[in-house]
């Protein structure tokens, strides 16, 4: 059992800290922010991540897992510290590690004993070196650690359980020393068998952008696969279901929507562009992705316009689902944001639900009409708009919808909506890539 601080309790950072008490070691999670931490103690989760209230509190109750705003003692009595805390888009597309650097100077001025330093958030490459030269020098040299690159690959929504249950653990480090400590940090994941990658830090650090750079081209040529369906009346789903049965493409992330969103994919491929023009390199499929998900984004509104004839002035329009994605509570780059936003300054009357994310929105929007209930949100609208693929939105029925809502428009940028059905309620309907009429 080691004792294990992390700094930072984001998303990744409190995932991760949980998820390493219950891999049976002592873990405190550490944050400069007071308040945040006053909420954790009294077992309040501040994000909406299903599964981690249940995991935060089995190991609070087992004393494995503890809180705290004392950055510095955290770092004195572990023997492995983690940091994940955020970093930000910062100029030209690059990663803000502002934050980061602030935590490797903390370390080095506390480093009392042999630690291992290990990052978690995600960092461009060349950043290990920089924090191993930033330890060295505040702690004057004068005590050994090992720096060590451990990227995650967790999902908002469901990122307990791809803790819990990885595809695989990139593990960077520059000896045996570091990385036996790191086998010990997640030794039930060694007894499992799931495949751990050993490398150097600098590779480590690139497999992260390197996947969810991949992840992102592939979401973006899926979409634009879409939009000539649409031009050509073919059935997007039976393409990529045809496509995903082929083992080299694979069935995951090739659903066409509205555009990627969150605090990841926009961000680590822009970072990476940035990254590969620093090296002198090319990333010009990256670049269209991104490109290409700006449009996709505008796509959306393009179509919910022509839905009204271009006539949205004074119309009221039912937005359901402002999450990035479903099962999140998180707006950041929402496509819903590019929707209320057009929508908004076209004069016309925004309706809005999400079941956890109307909050959030509202700090966007200050004065967004939000509803608790998609009953609520869609009555008498001029149109219906569907933003995220919450499970309540594939259960709506038809019928009922139609009876509430004042013009049976619907624009269904998730494809959860059955064509059959809404042709048989006489919508006029729209969606991304799937034949109509
Ligand atoms: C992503 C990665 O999937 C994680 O592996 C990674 O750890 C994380 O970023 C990170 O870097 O921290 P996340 O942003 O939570 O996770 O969400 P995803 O489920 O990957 O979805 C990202 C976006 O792509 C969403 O807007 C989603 O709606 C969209 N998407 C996803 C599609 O449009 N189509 C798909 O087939 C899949």
């Amino acid at each position: 059992m080691k004792n294990i601080a992390v700094i930072g309790t984001g998303y990744v950072g409190l995932v991760s800290g949980a998820g390493i008490s219950d891999f049976g070691h002592n873990v405190v999670c550490a944050d400069i922010d007071k308040n945040k931490i006053k909420h954790l103690q009294n077992g309040e989760i501040p994000i909406y991540e299903p599964g981690l209230q249940e995991l935060v509190n089995r190991n609070v109750q087992s004393a494995r897992l503890s809180f705290s705003s004392d950055v510095n003692k955290s770092i004195e009595d572990a023997d492995v510290i983690f940091i994940a805390v955020g970093t930000p888009e910062g100029e030209n597309g690059a990663s803000d590690l502002t934050a980061v650097l602030d935590v490797a100077r903390a370390i080095g001025k506390n480093l009392n004993s042999y630690k291992v330093i290990c990052t978690k958030s995600t960092v461009p490459i060349g950043t290990g070196a920089k924090i191993s030269k930033i330890i060295n020098e505040t702690s004057n040299n004068l005590l050994e650690f090992d720096y060590v690159s451990n990227p995650e690959f967790l999902r908002e929504g469901s990122a307990v359980k791809d803790f819990l249950w990885p595809d695989r653990v990139i593990i960077g480090a520059s000896n045996v020393r570091a990385f036996d400590i790191m086998k010990n940090v997640y030794r039930p994941l060694y007894i499992n068998e799931t495949p751990v990658i050993e490398t150097t830090i600098e590779t480590a650090e690139l497999i992260k952008y390197a996947s969810n750079a991949f992840l992102s081209v592939k979401i973006s040529y899926m979409n634009e696969i879409a939009n000539m369906c649409d031009e050509i009346g073919a059935d997007v789903h039976v393409v990529s279901k045809a496509m995903g049965i082929d083992g080299r493409i694979s069935p995951k992330f090739l659903h066409p929507g509205p555009g990627f969103g969150g605090s990841c994919f926009p961000k680590d491929t822009k970072a990476l562009v940035s990254m590969a023009e620093k090296y002198g390199t090319n990333l010009n499929v990256v670049e269209s992705a991104i490109t290409a998900n700006q449009l996709q984004k505008e796509r959306m509104v393009k179509k919910l316009f022509k839905l009204l004839n271009n006539d949205v002035k004074g119309k009221t329009i039912a937005v359901l689902g402002l999450a990035f994605k479903a099962q999140t509570d998180d707006v950041r780059e929402s496509p819903s944001i590019n929707i209320i936003d057009a929508l908004i300054n076209n004069g016309a009357n925004v309706k809005a639900f999400d079941p956890a994310a109307n909050d959030n929105m509202k700090k966007l929007f200050e004065d967004l009409d939000t509803y608790m209930s998609w009953e609520e949100t869609v009555k008498d609208a001029d149109c219906v708009v569907i933003m995220t693929e919450w499970n309540e939105f594939r259960g709506i029925d038809l019928s009922k919808l139609k009876e509430l809502v004042k013009h049976p428009n619907l624009l269904d940028c998730r494809n959860i909506l059955k064509i059959d059905d809404l042709e048989k309620q006489g919508f006029n309907y729209d969606n991304v890539g799937r034949k109509k009429r």
